[in-house]
């Protein structure tokens, strides 16, 4: 990795024809031991600094290792272990990191602000380049990052925006707004509104709400539902349709099973017909499925959204529990994270540039309008997520190999 000319918080030192790049902290100790190598080998070279480096015009395949410390190290700080995907996340991530020569240390934070802010300080402590952050509270991190920023460390929000801070560098996600807008499509297209006239039954569980996705999918969701809401083609019986009232603590399952199992008990007497649930992910559509098992008096089958394609809930549509879910392909999201830190890490200040430069043979667009966190619109690469239910399962999931079935029939996720 190549550290430009201006970035000040490195210098450069030339000793015999060399130039050698450090962090400023680094160079008490490096000039210290120089000196005294010096004097042991009787050579009589002297350090000359502020020497600009050379510019360094190839991209090499494998990062060389940062010269201040001989590592280059990435902090990669999941939220939780619960959901299949922060696992998949975490492994893609840290396979693809090390392919190019990087140290990486991966941790999980048990869904609690405290944990993660004590992995990203022994991240930093360890001497991390650059850290990647799914926060578990958006807004939780400012302190943490802040100080990691200012000493050079560079900062990707995956997945989720980190809010309220200038210390993220970029925001790696997908059209989270369109995540919405598919769950609420589907619910439009199953039952049928855009021709029926007849006045069918919502529910909505929502995410969490010191997430900030959780906004943008509710907000997908609404928009395109609203006029049917509005024309009282939609109707709310529990009346429970805000964003918070609705919302569901750490995206629990148990929670999301709770409320509905509440609302169903008060609002859904014997004979009163439900539609549809509108699930903000895959862990809630798991406890809206139950609650539904265990209190819903009704025949239909209640049309259930979700997200992530977990293979909990791609059995769930198959067996006709689950109605969509919407895919978001990890691994590319993982791909677009590593090549971006990549580049950082080499000195560059990507852009739209890098989608051209990558050459991807999938979707994703550079987003500079969108993801305002408070304090500064973060530039933000986006992919395309996909809606799902039985009747494209298995083109999408398991001809492309993201899924795979082994010869009992069971669903296991390829590498
Ligand atoms: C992610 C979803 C996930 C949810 C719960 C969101 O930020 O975008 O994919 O289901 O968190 O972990």
């Amino acid at each position: 990795m190549h550290k430009s000319a201006n970035d000040k918080s490195f210098i450069s030192i030339t000793v015999s024809g060399t130039i050698i790049y450090m962090k400023n902290i680094m160079k008490k100790i490096f000039m210290t031991t120089l000196i005294l190598a010096l004097i042991l080998t009787g050579c009589s070279s002297t350090p000359q600094s502020t020497e600009a480096p050379a510019e360094d015009t190839t991209a090499p395949e494998v990062i060389t290792p940062r010269p201040d410390d001989g590592r280059t190290v990435v902090g990669i700080s999941m939220p939780d272990r619960l959901l299949e995907r922060w696992n998949r996340d975490g492994e893609f991530l840290k396979d693809q990191f090390e392919s190019i020569g990087c140290e990486v240390i991966l941790e999980y934070a048990n869904n609690l602000i405290d944990t993660q802010t004590d992995n990203l300080k022994m991240m930093i402590a360890s001497g991390a380049d650059l850290l990647v952050v799914t926060a578990v509270d958006g807004s939780a991190l400012s302190t943490v990052l802040e100080d990691a920023h200012r000493n050079g460390v560079k900062i990707i929000a995956y997945d989720r925006l980190i809010m309220g801070t200038n210390a993220v560098d970029y925001y790696v996600s997908f059209d989270n707004y369109k995540v919405g807008v598919l769950q609420a499509d589907y619910i439009i297209a199953d039952l049928g509104l855009k021709t029926s006239k007849d006045p069918k039954n919502i529910e909505f569980v929502t995410g969490d709400p010191v997430d900030n996705n959780a906004r943008f999918f509710y907000r997908g969701a609404m928009d395109t539902l609203k006029p049917y809401l509005d024309s009282g083609q939609l109707q709310v019986p529990s009346s429970q349709s805000g964003f918070y009232e609705t919302s569901t603590a750490q995206w629990s399952t148990d929670i999301a099973q709770q409320r509905l199992q509440i609302i169903l008990n008060s609002y859904y007497p014997e004979g009163t017909r439900l539609d549809a649930v509108l699930c903000a992910n895959d862990s809630t559509a798991v406890g809206v499925t139950r609650a539904l098992e265990a209190d819903y008096t009704g025949r239909n089958t209640v049309v259930v959204t979700g997200q992530d394609a977990d293979i909990s809930n791609i059995y769930n549509i198959l067996e006709g529990t689950q109605s969509m879910t919407v895919y978001k392909h990890l691994k590319q999201e993982s791909v677009v994270t590593v090549t971006l830190g990549q580049d950082i890490l080499e000195g560059n200040e990507p852009a739209e540039d890098l989608i051209d430069r990558a050459g991807w043979d999938f979707d994703c667009s550079y987003n500079v309008t969108d993801y305002n966190n408070g304090n500064k619109v973060v530039p933000s690469y986006l992919l395309r997520p996909i809606a799902i239910s039985a009747v494209n399962i298995e083109k999408e999931l398991f001809k492309t190999g993201y899924y795979g079935r082994n010869s009992a029939g069971l669903i296991y996720a390829t590498k």
